[in-house]
């Protein structure tokens, strides 16, 4: 993937003076249903702190998804400022904004994501073959993701062989193996077990804190938000900021 020389954020090491990761401003998101415009997020703002773990919480059909899409990059919204890392990236062009989120941003959805046809070390290759990394050095640093969550042993298995926690262990390895400064999971305990959901979160926690990376997560378990560090709760697409904690 070509890199586009204004676009300087490669990692989560760079501009280790500015505490804020993300900077939204006056966000609003509309999307159009039956020829009419539906307003799903009003008014957002909102700081995300480099390091901090956010749980975001809120009614089905709140907003959750709609919010981390945009957080991801994956949609623009309809009107206000989102800085990154104090880029404004409503300036950015299609192709700047992939290369950022390739760069910066790893995702972990409910439901894994991953491409059946690759066993565990490809599917967690693959962000780095999409950067033009060699597939030699990409499996290499899969390989060394794959082992650090715990699934050293599986590297060569196809999802269809794993379990569901295996299967988000993949994902988890995936989303990491760029050295993303974000990572936003969206329900990504969703579909397991109980017992499996709460060594995912010591996972996601554990990288939160020993690497660094900040952490958001759309969650309905109000158990798992008060393990994050805040709670950004969605009401009607509006924002609350809670501590998780007293939530
Ligand atoms: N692509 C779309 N086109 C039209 N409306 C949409 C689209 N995506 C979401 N919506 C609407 O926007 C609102 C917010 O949806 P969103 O998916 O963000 O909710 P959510 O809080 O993630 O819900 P859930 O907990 O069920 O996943 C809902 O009313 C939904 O129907
Ligand atoms: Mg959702």
């Amino acid at each position: 993937m070509s890199v586009n020389a204004q676009v300087t954020y490669s990692n989560r090491h760079l501009a280790p003076g500015n505490s804020d990761l993300i900077v939204l401003q006056g966000i609003c998101h509309d999307y159009r249903m039956a020829g009419a415009s539906h307003r799903v997020l009003h008014n957002v703002s909102l700081a995300i702190v480099r390091g901090r773990s956010y749980a975001l919480t809120g009614a089905s059909g709140s907003g959750k998804s709609t919010l981390l899409n945009i957080l991801g990059l994956l949609d623009c919204p309809s009107a206000g400022r989102f800085q990154l890392d104090g880029l404004d990236v409503q300036a950015f062009t299609p192709a700047q904004r992939a290369d950022l989120r390739n760069r910066c941003i790893g995702f972990v959805f409910q439901s894994f994501n991953l491409l059946p046809q690759l066993n565990a070390l490809d599917n967690v290759a693959l962000p780095l073959l999409y950067r033009g990394i060699s597939r030699t050095q990409a499996r290499l640093s899969a390989g060394r993701q794959l082992q650090r969550v715990g699934l050293g042993e599986r590297m060569l298995n196809r999802p269809a062989d794993l379990s569901g926690g295996q299967r988000q262990r993949v994902a988890i390895a995936r989303a990491l193996v760029g050295e993303p400064a974000l990572i936003l999971a969206d329900e990504p305990t969703g579909n397991l077990d109980s017992g499996t959901a709460a060594d995912i979160m010591d996972l996601l926690l554990t990288l939160n804190r020993d690497d660094g990376v900040t952490l958001v997560m759309v969650t309905h378990d109000t158990c798992l938000a008060r393990r994050l560090d805040h709670c950004l709760h969605v009401q009607d697409g509006h924002i609350l900021l809670r501590d998780a904690r007293h939530a």
